[in-house]
């Protein structure tokens, strides 16, 4: 949580994550170039290279955009959320040694320079039967390149979590781009049709979950009454302890946390990569982001020293065993007396 660069540190749970992740992806290479191998024998090398890398490139892209709505629907996936850059920064490796051993195999024998090649040497952008799908690979690579280049929460502090967040958003484009980059490449190599119907399953999987999670987040929506200040949004035995439940209050996404007999409520944003606090839990006296671990106090938003992130609070009442919230933030880091609760309800 500072400003200068640090270096990733690489503790246990991150070196035994990348040692999963280089296993699976060595065994799906394996699989690919060994069934490629058997169906295609005469295949060059330099052509396995390319689909093997595209695909598994194409691979970690799905799994990488799977995870966050993955995790709305189901709290035991967090732990992938935590490491998902290195998926992402994987995903641009595999890209770029795919769009390299292209950039060699199609564009590097002729008098024109491989770049230039690349955007000229096939001009029918008006065809969609031949449109130069290969540009299409180029632009979702360069956005992966922003992306990778900019993973580091240096990064995220210096351009601030709104405009990386904005940044990392337009891995929706290259993903869109990819998949035109395959069905026309695809379509116009005249390679077979289980190609197509691989992308096809993985297209729908990835907005199926998106829609799937969407339809999750609506389920904490409560409007405010005309002239009322506080709104009624659950009862006390609906959060677990050292849990929250989320509410989604006109444009305010607050998360009420119980914790040792007390209520308090925060915005349900963090301040790192905007991660549902609502879906952490209180450890060591602090409400701790699931994706990462950023902490803040309950009672006032702020991250305890020598951090300094801060997140609004909200003002809560306990009418019986009903939890009532104020949706009008406190600035943030602003201190609100927690609601003790009262022992025949604990
Ligand atoms: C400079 C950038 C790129 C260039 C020039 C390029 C070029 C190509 C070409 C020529 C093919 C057809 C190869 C064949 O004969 O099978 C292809 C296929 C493919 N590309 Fe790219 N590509 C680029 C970037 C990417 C990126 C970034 C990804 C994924 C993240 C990707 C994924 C794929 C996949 C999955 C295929 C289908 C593989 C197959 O043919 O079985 N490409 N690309
Ligand atoms: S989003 Fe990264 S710690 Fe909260």
């Amino acid at each position: 949580m500072s400003t200068q660069y640090t270096a990733v540190i690489w503790n246990r749970e991150k070196k035994r994550y990348d040692r999963y992740l280089a296993g699976l992806i060595g065994l799906f290479l394996l699989a690919f170039c060994g069934l490629t191998l058997a169906l295609q024998p005469e295949i060059t090398a330099e052509t396995l290279i390319i689909r093997a890398t595209g695909t598994t490139a194409l691979l970690l892209l799905h799994l990488t955009l799977m995870i966050g709505p993955l995790c709305r629907i189901d709290p035991a996936f967090l732990p992938l959320l935590y490491n998902r850059r290195h998926l992402g920064v994987t995903t641009f490796f595999f890209g770029l040694i795919h769009g390299v051993f292209n950039l060699i195999q199609f564009h590097s024998l002729g008098n024109v320079n491989p770049l230039v090649s690349l955007f000229t040497a096939n001009v029918h952008y008006g065809s969609l039967s031949n449109f130069p799908f290969q540009v299409l690979g180029f632009g979702a690579l360069v956005i992966l390149f922003l992306m990778a280049a900019t993973s580091h929460d240096f990064w995220l502090k210096n351009l601030g979590p709104k405009a990386w967040k904005t940044l990392h958003m337009f891995v929706y484009l290259a993903y869109g781009l990819l998949v035109m980059h395959v069905l026309l490449g695809v379509a116009q190599a005249e390679h077979s049709p289980v190609a197509i119907g691989f992308l096809g399953m993985g297209v729908v999987t990835v907005i199926s979950l998106h829609l799937a999670a969407a339809f999750f987040g609506q389920r904490g929506q409560f409007t405010a009454a005309a002239g009322e200040d506080f709104v009624e949004v659950c009862g006390l035995a609906d959060i677990e302890d050292k849990r929250a439940k989320v509410c989604l209050i006109g444009k305010e996404n607050i998360a009420i946390f119980k914790y040792d007999g007390k209520l308090a409520a925060v915005s349900n944003i963090c301040k790192h990569q905007h991660g549902p606090l609502g879906e952490g839990k209180i450890v060591d006296g602090c409400i701790t982001c699931p994706w990462h671990g950023y902490q803040y106090l309950p009672e006032n938003g702020c991250s305890p020293p020598p951090f300094t992130e801060k997140v609004s609070t909200y003002e809560l009442k306990l009418v019986g065993d009903r939890i009532f919230v104020n949706p009008r933030p406190h600035p943030e880091g602003t201190r609100v007396e927690p609601v003790e609760i009262p022992r025949k309800h604990e």
